[in-house]
């Protein structure tokens, strides 16, 4: 099992999406310790080393077949080729994403921009108009905290372009295994902030033996 643990909180002390994400892979790696397939962890921190922007350069390279691009245009696309070779290494990706006016940080963003990409992670067929997503066969769990309660389903869920962003995106490419856990209220008092964190606590530990 090969675990990509993506992190975009720009904050490192104290962040819930991080703390939250180590407490729901200590849980897994010990509930899958006697597998007979030993577990790999790899870790991209978008947060604290966002991946760099495309460029009008790795636009043209990314459109362009490979044997027609130029040692710039390979170097331009060379971080995106790293990121999406590692994301399809894995076949269990967790995403720390805390939410940044109501959808996710910049640095996932910039991140999801050089890992979405033609004929690496989708295809288009023409022909048809159909689109067809190259990373099948994978699972996301998606580790979201927000200060005030955007929970979808509940009254100003509709707010919320966190998780439909992400469940859209992830299935274009297709990932269809998705679950999201929400840490709302993080700026409430602290009862209910404890709360939430405990109930994500526990939806973390029920899903770490099956996941
Ligand atoms: C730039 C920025 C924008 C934010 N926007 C929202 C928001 O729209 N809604 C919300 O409930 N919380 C918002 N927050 C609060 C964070 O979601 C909250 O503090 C969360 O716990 C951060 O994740 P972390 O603890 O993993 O760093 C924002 C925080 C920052 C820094």
């Amino acid at each position: 099992m090969k675990l990509l643990e993506i992190q975009s909180s720009v904050r490192e002390a104290g962040s819930i999406s991080r703390d939250l994400s180590q407490v729901f892979i200590q849980a897994w790696q010990q509930a899958h310790d006697a597998s007979p397939s030993p577990i790999e962890h790899r870790k991209r921190d978008v947060g604290l080393t966002p991946p760099a922007h495309p460029t009008a350069l790795w636009t043209q390279a990314n459109y362009l077949p490979p044997e027609s691009r130029s040692p710039e245009m390979l170097q331009a696309l060379s971080e995106s080729e790293t990121l999406i070779e590692e994301l399809l290494w894995a076949d269990h990706l967790l995403f720390g994403v805390p939410m940044y006016n109501f959808s996710v940080p910049a640095t996932l963003k910039a991140y999801i921009d050089n890992v979405v990409r033609i004929n690496r992670t989708f295809a288009f067929d023409p022909s048809n108009h159909r689109y067809q997503g190259l990373a099948s066969g994978r699972k996301a769990l998606i580790i979201t905290p927000s200060a005030g309660d955007f929970v979808v389903g509940t009254p100003l869920g509709h707010l919320n372009f966190c998780d439909s962003y992400l469940r859209s995106l992830l299935g274009f490419i297709g990932i269809e295994d998705i679950t999201v856990v929400a840490v709302p209220s993080q700026f409430m008092d602290d009862e209910t902030r404890q709360q939430a964190v405990a109930t994500a606590r526990a939806e973390l530990t029920a899903l770490s033996t099956g996941w």
